[in-house]
Parts: structure tokens; C-alpha cells; sequence
């Protein structure tokens, strides 16, 4: 029940079904391959650096920026894999997690009546952000069984309010990874309809099957209109530190940078010189743990292939999703809401990423950034649902 002082243009939002499973779980001793969280930790002289930090007294506010240091890590590294270059001092915005970036994007560049087109389903923050700002939230569908981008519909949805887009690649929760042909249509239908394209590329790094991360960035005529967000939680396996960054130009970082410093102010102080650290040394780290994650996908995968229900194989992130159709259910929520006490396992229903619930009723994400060992032992008790 809302207090009677919940404002209006919040009401939709309370507690995430990532909430509600990870206390499921939680109380069933269930395992939770929900919430995309890794169970293992990020490069050891990272940690170690992050310590270090702390026993030398970095412990008040860094610069709001972010430290200099970390700026031009972020640059090197974002030139170094994509030959994109930006500027450290003016080009870069340290935030709290992508989740803050996105925030501030979306709170310094929507106005109320603006609309933000989106990849559907969508990451749970966009649509809160987008409706704190009083801005529209537009979907155009990624939708099950094949999980294609519509690009017919992502071209019919622009109109004149349309403010910004906002793309989601690699994508959660379908691990769809767009092609270069589906960017290059992106970008282009960006430029014609002169739009602010705004890219969460948290997964940049997590791609299998030799699949390659174009930021939007890179394509002609779109820097200068684009802000590419990351962040260390996924890349290096950081997701509780909150360290995420924005790139674009002068004008647009000075601008999310505006926001920023009335949401957070700064960002953690000890993390910074850590990931800047990892961002300079850690490439053969980020090498091995995408090697090992493709093999904890093809673990997932075969053991739920076994049990009858043949996920979509996702060529980024760290999730695969399922069709619960074969395996008696109609609805995702009712799967999840069943799993935990008939086998001890937690799952997301995708439909809670959707506006057009229908479309993802029937799906269930996984999260495989999971010890092999805890894989093995989600699989094994989830051959009860066999029975
Ligand atoms: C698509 C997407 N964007 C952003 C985030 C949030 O990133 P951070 O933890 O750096 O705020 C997540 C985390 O799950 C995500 O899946």
C-alpha cells in the first residue's frame, strides 16, 4: 500500500522482482541464478589496489569528475578497443554505477512530453528514469522466439517529440548482441530524425562465439551526438562497487556532470584508482573470464536442453532465457513464483522488462555467471521439474 504522500509520477515504482526473488531465494535456500551477479571476484591486484587505497587514506570525496587518473584509463581503454578517442578531462564523467549515467542522461536531456525510444524488453532503470524526467517511454520489440530487432518499428516510432534513443547492446535480458548492419541502420535513422543516442554497453566485453561490440559511437556522424555509459561492474566482476563512467563531448558531459553532482556528488573515492588500475592491466583477465563464461553458457544450456527446454543462446551478457510453454506453464511469474520451493532455484520472468506484457509472458531468464559447481547443482535440482 502507497503512503498517502507517494508522489504521482512514482507510483508504478516499487519493489523489482529482483527483489522479491533474491528474498525467495533467500528464504528457500534456493539457488539464485536470478539477479546477474558473478559468485566469484574481479582480478586479484584490482582488490588489492581497492585495500591499498583504503590503508592510504582515500577515503574522502574525489574529485567530481572523477579522479584524472581514471578519466585517462577510461579513455585509453575505450580508444584501445575501439580507436574512439576522447578527451579525459573534458570528454568523461565518473558516476556511481551505469545506473547513475543513465539517470543523469536521461534527467539532464528529457523534458516532461519528451519521448525516449527503447529496445524492448528494457533494463528496469530506463523506464524509471524516463518517467521521474515526466518523459515517454517508446518500445520497439526484441521479441521471443527469435529475438530480432524490429527495424521497421524502430523507424515507424520516431516523431517529432522523440528527444533520444536509448540502446541497450550487448542486451539484458536477451543476451542479444545487434549486428553491425542493425547499428548501421540505428545510426542512420539517429542522424535523419536528429536524436540524442544515448548507449548502455555495460556488457561491452561479455560477447561469445567470436561476436564483436561496436559502440554506436563509432559509426560516421555519431559521436558528437552519442553518450556511451559502462561501468566496471560487469567487465570485471565489481557489480556491489558502482564505479560507471559516460563519455561524449564537452558540452553533453558538462551537462549529465550538472545532474550528477545533485544525485551523488562524487563517486567511491578508494574504487576509482582500482579500476583504473584494471582498465590498464586487466585485457588478459577480461580474455579469460569471457572464455569462462561462454563455457558456463554452454553448461546452462545443455543441462537445460536436457530437461526439454532449449534456451535462446545469448551471444553477450551473462544471461539465456527459456520458452516455460514446454514445460507446462503459461506464465513466467507463475514459473518463478513456483521454482524456488519445487526446486530450490530462482529465475527472472522477462515480462517484468516489458511494457507489451504478452510478449513476455511465456520467458524466464537465467543468470550463468555462476561457479560451475552451482550450475551443475541449479541443473541438478531443477530435473525435479521432469517429474
Ligand atoms: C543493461 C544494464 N544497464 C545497466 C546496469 C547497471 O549497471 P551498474 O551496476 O553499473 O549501475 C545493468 C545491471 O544489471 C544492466 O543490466
Amino acid at each position: 500500500m502507497a503512503s498517502p504522500w507517494k508522489a504521482a509520477r512514482v507510483r508504478a515504482a516499487t519493489t523489482t522482482i529482483f527483489a522479491e526473488m533474491s528474498a525467495l531465494a533467500a528464504a528457500t535456500n534456493s539457488i539464485n541464478l536470478g539477479q546477474g551477479f558473478p559468485d566469484t571476484d574481479g582480478p586479484a591486484f584490482m582488490l588489492d589496489e581497492a585495500r591499498a587505497a583504503i590503508a592510504s587514506g582515500i577515503n574522502q570525496y574525489p574529485p567530481g569528475r572523477g579522479i584524472a587518473p581514471l578519466r585517462k584509463a577510461i579513455t585509453d581503454h575505450c580508444e584501445r578497443h575501439y580507436g574512439l578517442r576522447y578527451d579525459p578531462d573534458t570528454e568523461v564523467l565518473v558516476t556511481t554505477g551505469a545506473t547513475e549515467a543513465l539517470a543523469a542522461a536521461i534527467f539532464a536531456f528529457v523534458d516532461p512530453g519528451d519521448e525516449v525510444i527503447a529496445i524492448e524488453p528494457f533494463y528496469d532503470s530506463y523506464a524509471a528514469s524516463i518517467e521521474l524526467a515526466g518523459g515517454g517511454r517508446v518500445g520497439v520489440g526484441l521479441f521471443g522466439p527469435d529475438f530480432r530487432l524490429d527495424l521497421d518499428e524502430l523507424a515507424a516510432a520516431f516523431n517529432p517529440r522523440t528527444k533520444a534513443l536509448l540502446i541497450n547492446s550487448p542486451h539484458n535480458p536477451t543476451g542479444v548482441v545487434l549486428s553491425y548492419e542493425e547499428l548501421e541502420e540505428i545510426a542512420r535513422l539517429a542522424l535523419v530524425n536528429d536524436v540524442l543516442v544515448i548507449c548502455d554497453e555495460v556488457y561491452e566485453h561479455l560477447v561469445f562465439d567470436g561476436a564483436r561490440h561496436v559502440p554506436l559511437a563509432a559509426f560516421p556522424g555519431m559521436r558528437d551526438r552519442t553518450v556511451r555509459i559502462s561501468s566496471a561492474g560487469k567487465t570485471f566482476s565489481a557489480t556491489g562497487w558502482k564505479i560507471g563512467w559516460a563519455l561524449s563531448t564537452p558540452e553533453l558531459i558538462s551537462e549529465i556532470t550538472a545532474v550528477k553532482q545533485f544525485l551523488s556528488y562524487v563517486s567511491g573515492a578508494p574504487f576509482q584508482p582500482a579500476v583504473a588500475r584494471a582498465l590498464n592491466e586487466g585485457d588478459s583477465w577480461v580474455d579469460r573470464n569471457r572464455v569462462d563464461l561462454q563455457g558456463k553458457r554452454d553448461r546452462l544450456a545443455e543441462g537445460l536442453r536436457d530437461l526439454g527446454v532449449a534456451p535462446s543462446i545469448p551471444r553477450g551478457t551473462y544471461f539465456m532465457t527459456t520458452d516455460v510453454r514446454p514445460l507446462g506453464y503459461a506464465d513466467g511469474v507463475e514459473f518463478c513464483r513456483d521454482l524456488p520451493t519445487r526446486c530450490g532455484v530462482v529465475a527472472i520472468p522477462h515480462q517484468v522488462f516489458y511494457d507489451r506484457v504478452e510478449a513476455g509472458r511465456p520467458y524466464v531468464r537465467w543468470a550463468f555467471c555462476k561457479e560451475d559447481h552451482v550450475l551443475d547443482e541449479a541443473i541438478s535440482r531443477l530435473s525435479k521439474l521432469r517429474d
